[in-house]
This record gives structure tokens, C-alpha cells and sequence, in this order.
């Protein structure tokens, strides 16, 4: 920019942007001068005219979230639309499980779920945070009713074994400590004249009393805060009540709490609020599925389901997709399916493509159901909603966000990623029962005598058939080159997943790519 002085007109700071950034530069500097409207990220749900995909077909892999969803915007715009679906569930990992249903990883024995009639486990995902615009669009859209999802409670626990004697601390007790001892330390740091070089006298007055505000200090010193709790409520009459002691700042870092759970609630896609469906995750696939098309149908009348797909070929008219029930011939194809996986079937795809596919990571992740016999977090801890962190290999234990006082409840007693759940996937279903009774037990007393709890679930989503991942890694940090690839079509076949979006393990991702997809169908179309 340096060639850029001030002074000039418009036209001249256009045209020296140019020189230096090409016509992106121009672009937004015409969108900063307010020349141009700033497109959103998000600009809604496409429409087409329902006449754009007259005559023109499109086969698509999978009936997870994107796969619903391209179906959806394909049909209403006049394509002739088959979802081709490997499992018998319909909605991908978009799997709530209730009284009754079962389901298997490779080679293990069916669990079947034998939680009361009403309960349900989101097996899958389980909450949307309130800047997934476009999942919520849908949601609105289709109709699909929404409730808070609670994400932290500052009730929830934490524990370690190597913390506190190993008995867990309220999520507040560690939040506010370390924000009271990190307060003092600076304002000590002021105080002394450590931070002279950045702040000047009045500077100074104005840091301080910040810091009193942000640590709760009195007179400069953190002694402790009812922003983290009492060991002794106050009450009524003579109760004022007891702050509890403080933990020093030296024995929480020592955890690691900081890496991992205390600001979890932090983290963009954490932050409150969350919602979920009520009555679980499978509402909004059941939303897509009940949603008209042209010509009478619903999504649901475009679904195969129980075909895997064995192969798929660009051909010089389209595609040729042979899955376990049929052979579909079609102009385009939409592949949502893992692209790992993708890249195993037969194909002609070229040999950089094929490369792109087999780069993405694939993250394990498991997941623990539990029903209760009743709501002991709520009546022995006061937790309503949230989640409590602890480091074991169950790594958090949910509560539920709804149907606070009702006489029971399920709960999720185990959900980790990554090598600790490629770990958990390797045990059988009663040994990760087991494990999770004795990771339950460290943060509820009683837990592993099956006091609290009385049946169970379990699931390693990287060992579920068709599914090689609970999700997939951020390729577009982990290899560009990849993710790049990804995003430009083989042939006739366009991706579409959570995976080839910068927020995999999300609907949004899904949603997004889907719309992505749809719209360079239409863009090739004609
Ligand atoms: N979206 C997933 C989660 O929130 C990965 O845990």
C-alpha cells in the first residue's frame, strides 16, 4: 500500500489498489469507499426457479444432513433426484436412539437400546451454537422445534486424581481463582512499577480499578470471591454463609484444567447460547425428510436405502453410480459420502483427486449413553444442564438440558475424540461401560455401584459401518492443497460434508457445502 498517498481521489485509490492487489483488492476497497454492498457470509437458503434442472438428473451418496440437503434444493429446482443411502438409517450420525432401536459397529454384537419409552440418547451431535445461521435457516424453515442447549453450568465439576485429593471443584470455584490470583498478580505487577513502561499515572488508577472489578480483588488481594462459591450457603437468620478457601494458582495449572475444560465454554462454537432440537437430533433429519418436492413427493420418496455404493465412473454424459440395489445413470453427482471411504470404491476419478481424498484425517470419537434412575446431578449437586470435565478417559459427562424435576433422565457418560477414543473403541461394549461407571464414579459418588444409573449405550462412531470417523480434521490447516482440490469438481462428481467446510463435526458445514454443491449444479446446467 505504501504507493497509495493520501489525498488522492477515488478513481486514482482504486486504481493504485489494483496495481497492488489485483481486483480483490478493488473489490473491497470499493466495498470500504461503501461503493459496493458487503455480500453476507450467509445469504439464505438458495432458491431456484423450479424449472432450472428440467430433464437433468443428479444421483446423490449418502442421506446424512448434506445429502438431505442437496436433495432437497436439487428437487425444488426441477433436477430428478435419487439419495442413495448405504445404511438403513436415514440422517448419517444424526442418530438418536430410543426404546427399541439397535444398531451394530463391524463385527460387534447389535446393542439394542432398552432405555424407558420417551427417553432418548443424541448418539451422534447434539447441539447447533446461535451463529450456525444457515443450519438454523433450515431448522426454521423445516419446521423443526428448538430448545436451549445448556453448555456450561458454573455448577458443573472438574477432576482430576492429581487435583483437591481427586474430589471434583465446581467449574466456578477454578474459573474465578484463577481470574482473583492472575488480577492480584497484576495489579502487584502495577503496584510496583513492573508495567511503567505501558501505562502511565493515570493509566495506572484506571488499570487498577479495572482489576479490582475483573478479579474481584479488596484492596489489590484476592481473598477469595462469592463469584466462586461457599462451602457454606448463606441463608436465613444468623447463616451469612462461607466463602470457600482458595485454590493457589500454582496447583490448578498444574492440572492442565486450563488446556481442556475451564474455558471450553470460551471456544466460538461453545459459546452461549447452543440449542438442540427437542426431542432429539433426529428432528431435523426428520424435517428434511417430510419436506414437498414438485410433483407430490417428499425428500423421503428420493431415498434407497441399505445400498452401498461400489462404484462410481464420470462417464461422457454424466455419471454411473452401481450400488448394492441398482445402477443409477445420471447428468451429476453429489458425494457427501466420508472421503476416505469415497476413494476406496471404484472409480476413474485422476490421481490428485484420489490423493486429495485420502488426506483428510479421520477423528475417532465415542460416546457413552446412560440412563438414570434419577436426576441425582440435579438433586445432589444442583446441575442444571451442562457438562463436567474430568481427566479420565470418559473426558465429560452431559446432563440434560430439558425436563428439569422430571423422575428420570438420560445422560451422556462418556464422549471423547481423537487416540483416547480410538483407545475406547477398542474395548468391548462392557468394558467401556465398566470404564465409564469408574470415570462416573470420581465426579458422582456411587456411580459404580449402579446407584444412580441402570442401563447403558455405547458407540465408537469410527467403528460404525459406512462411517470411517466420527468426524474429519480441519484439512484446510492440515493440507490446503487437498482441501483445495476437494472444492473443484471430478468430472460430474461434487463433494459435499461437513468435511469440506471450515467446520467439520457441524451441520453448518454440511448445510453450507450442500448449497455450495446445488450451486455449481446449476451453474453447469443448460
Ligand atoms: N461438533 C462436535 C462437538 O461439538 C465436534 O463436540
Amino acid at each position: 500500500m505504501s504507493n497509495i498517498k493520501r489525498g488522492t481521489t477515488r478513481r486514482e485509490f482504486l486504481d493504485a489498489l489494483a496495481k497492488v492487489g489485483g481486483i480483490g483488492a478493488v473489490y473491497s476497497g470499493m466495498a470500504t469507499l461503501g461503493l459496493l454492498p458487503v455480500p453476507k457470509a450467509y445469504a439464505g437458503i438458495p432458491r431456484y426457479d423450479a424449472t432450472v434442472g428440467a430433464g437433468k438428473s443428479v444421483v446423490i451418496l449418502g442421506a446424512g444432513i448434506a445429502g438431505l440437503c442437496a436433495g432437497l434444493l436439487l428437487a425444488r429446482a426441477g433436477y430428478s433426484v435419487r439419495i442413495i443411502e448405504a445404511n438403513a438409517h436415514i440422517g448419517g450420525r444424526s442418530l438418536t436412539v430410543r426404546r427399541g432401536d439397535s444398531y451394530a459397529e463391524r463385527g460387534r454384537d447389535t446393542l439394542t437400546c432398552d432405555f424407558d419409552e420417551g427417553l432418548y440418547l443424541n448418539a451422534g451431535p447434539g447441539r447447533i451454537p446461535n451463529h450456525h445461521t444457515a443450519i438454523i435457516d433450515y431448522c426454521r424453515e423445516l419446521k423443526v422445534e428448538m430448545e436451549p442447549f445448556i453448555f456450561a453450568s458454573r455448577a458443573n465439576l472438574m477432576q482430576s486424581d492429581s487435583f483437591n485429593n481427586g474430589t471434583p471443584v465446581q467449574v466456578r470455584h477454578v474459573k474465578h481463582d484463577i481470574r482473583g490470583q492472575v488480577a492480584e498478580m497484576m495489579a502487584k505487577a502495577t503496584d510496583s512499577g513492573a508495567l511503567d513502561g505501558y501505562l502511565s499515572g493515570t493509566d495506572r488508577e484506571r488499570f487498577l480499578a479495572f482489576l479490582t472489578e475483573f478479579g474481584d480483588l479488596k484492596d489489590g488481594a484476592y481473598e477469595g470471591s462469592e463469584r466462586a462459591g461457599f462451602v457454606t450457603p448463606p441463608g436465613a437468620g444468623r447463616t451469612p454463609g462461607k466463602l470457600r478457601r482458595s485454590f493457589d494458582l500454582e496447583e490448578i495449572i498444574d492440572t492442565g484444567f486450563y488446556k481442556n475444560s475451564v474455558y471450553n465454554d470460551m471456544r466460538s462454537f461453545w459459546q452461549a447460547s447452543l440449542m438442540q432440537p427437542k426431542g432429539g437430533m433426529d428432528m431435523i433429519v426428520k424435517g428434511f425428510l417430510r419436506a414437498e418436492i414438485p410433483g407430490g413427493e417428499t425428500v423421503q420418496d428420493l431415498v434407497v436405502t441399505s445400498s452401498p455404493v461400489s462404484s462410481v465412473r464420470n462417464t461422457a454424459t454424466g455419471v454411473e453410480v452401481i450400488h448394492a440395489t441398482g445402477t443409477e445413470t445420471a447428468d451429476f453427482c453429489v458425494s457427501t459420502m466420508a472421503p476416505g471411504l469415497l476413494a476406496g470404491v471404484q472409480n476413474n476419478f485422476g490421481s490428485d483427486f484420489i490423493s486429495a481424498l485420502r488426506a483428510v484425517e479421520n477423528i475417532a470419537a465415542c460416546k457413552v449413553g446412560w440412563q438414570a434412575k434419577h436426576r441425582f446431578w440435579e438433586e445432589n449437586d444442583q446441575i442444571f444442564g451442562g457438562i463436567s470435565w474430568i481427566d479420565h478417559p470418559i473426558s465429560q459427562i452431559w446432563y440434560p438440558s430439558d425436563e428439569f424435576f422430571s423422575a428420570m433422565g438420560t445422560m451422556t457418560g462418556a464422549y471423547n475424540r481423537g487416540a483416547p477414543a480410538e483407545a475406547f473403541g477398542r474395548l468391548s461394549h462392557s468394558e467401556r461401560v465398566r470404564l465409564a461407571l469408574e470415570g462416573g464414579e470420581k465426579l458422582h459418588p456411587g456411580f459404580s455401584n449402579w446407584v444412580h444409573v441402570d442401563r447403558a449405550l455405547s458407540i465408537a462412531w469410527h467403528n460404525m459401518p459406512h462411517f470411517n470417523a466420527g468426524w474429519h480434521g480441519y484439512t484446510h490447516n492440515l493440507n490446503p492443497a487437498a482441501y483445495r482440490r476437494m472444492t473443484i469438481p471430478e468430472g460430474n462428481v461434487f463433494l459435499a460434508g461437513d468435511f469440506l467446510s471450515y467446520m467439520p463435526g457441524w451441520k453448518e458445514g454440511s448445510v453450507r457445502s450442500a448449497d455450495i454443491a446445488v450451486g455449481y449444479i446449476v451453474g453447469r446446467t443448460g
